[in-house]
């Protein structure tokens, strides 16, 4: 072997060498709360000045039927954030929806999905938000209306995954998506239909109101006709990472408060999720 070839195969098989250790419990649990799982996005505030008093507490109020809720102050402050729970307190209220006290939460919270999460990626979040700033911010107390309908277990998070699971790129794609809680909003038709994981998985519909109108959750399935089964994964790429769709629509809120998320992945996740959208069953 020429020397430069032997220095070529060196190159390439340090590119190849796993460098997953090399991630700490902390920047693991910082890339699952700010780019993987978008916590901030229902849970921080917004505009000037806002990234010092991150996961304080959200701006968006979550008014359906059954409540009247918002995003949480998750910050370490012990009085009117998480300080005082404990690492199991924390966990439960992650995975299983439910306070320290008992008491659910409304499923706003999307903790139907955050049950696949696997133990390590578990410790990295809670080990992750006892690490941000405590903040002071007294979040509006929440109000519970009516007795919510049961929340489906989301048939793909039935049980946590393991770190095994991760390395086989199909299951990297179903855990990516799944924590990345895409069926919170393309499995609902409207506000008052509750999330439907069987007859409405990728079908949409749902609306959103807000200063910028009304948006409806779209069609993710891949039919050809009413969803993307006939976009390119490029054309999807651009979608999910610039906001912008085959005919160069600009995606409106909240999908492009998402995408502010998704263009910050690591590409071979990226890779993964697109690779599970185009396995969505088509619904017509
Ligand atoms: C789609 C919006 C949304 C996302 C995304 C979200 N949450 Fe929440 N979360 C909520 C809402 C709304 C509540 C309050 C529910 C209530 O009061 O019944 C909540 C409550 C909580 C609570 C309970 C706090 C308390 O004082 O009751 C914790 C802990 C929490 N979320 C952590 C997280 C973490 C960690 C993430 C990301 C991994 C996350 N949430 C992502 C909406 C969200
Ligand atoms: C907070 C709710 C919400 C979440 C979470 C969400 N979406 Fe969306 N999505 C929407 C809405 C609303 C639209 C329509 C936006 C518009 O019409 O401008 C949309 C549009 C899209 C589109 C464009 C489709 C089209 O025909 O225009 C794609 C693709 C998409 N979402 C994929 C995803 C994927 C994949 C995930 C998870 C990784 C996800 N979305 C998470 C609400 C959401």
């Amino acid at each position: 072997m020429s020397r430069s070839a032997a220095l070529g195969l060196f190159l390439v098989l340090m590119a190849a060498a796993p460098r997953a250790d090399a991630e700490t419990l902390l920047e693991r649990g910082d890339y699952l709360v700010n780019h993987l799982m978008s916590c901030g996005n229902c849970h921080s505030p917004r505009g000037p000045g806002a990234a010092s008093r991150a996961l304080s507490g959200g701006v968006q109020v979550f008014d359906e039927p059954w409540f009247r809720v918002k995003g949480a102050n998750i910050t370490p402050d012990r009085e009117t954030g998480i300080g005082a729970w404990s690492d199991d307190d924390i966990k439960r209220a992650i995975t299983k929806g439910i306070r320290p006290n008992g008491t659910p939460l409304a499923d706003a919270m999307p903790s139907a999905f955050f049950r696949i999460l696997t133990p390590r990626d578990l410790d990295a979040i809670v080990a992750y938000l006892r690490s941000v700033p405590a903040v002071r911010n007294e979040v509006a107390a929440p109000i519970y209306k009516a007795a919510s309908p049961p929340s489906p277990t989301y048939p793909l998070a039935a049980k946590p995954l393991s770190d095994a699971d991760l390395a086989d790129p199909v299951r990297r794609g179903i855990y990516l998506s799944t924590v990345a809680h895409c069926m919170a909003c393309h499995a609902r038709t409207s506000d008052e239909a509750p999330t439907d994981y069987i007859k409405a998985f990728g079908k949409g519909g749902r609306a959103f109101r807000g200063p910028w109108g009304e948006t409806h959750s779209a069609n993710i399935t891949s039919s050809r006709v009413a969803g993307i089964g006939a976009w390119s994964d490029a054309e999807l790429r651009r979608a999910l990472t610039e906001g912008v769709t085959p005919d160069g629509r600009k995606l409106r809120p909240p999908m492009s408060d998402q995408v502010a998320y998704y263009r910050t992945w690591k590409a071979a996740d990226l890779d993964a999720l697109i690779a599970w959208v185009r396995t969505i069953p088509p619904i017509d």
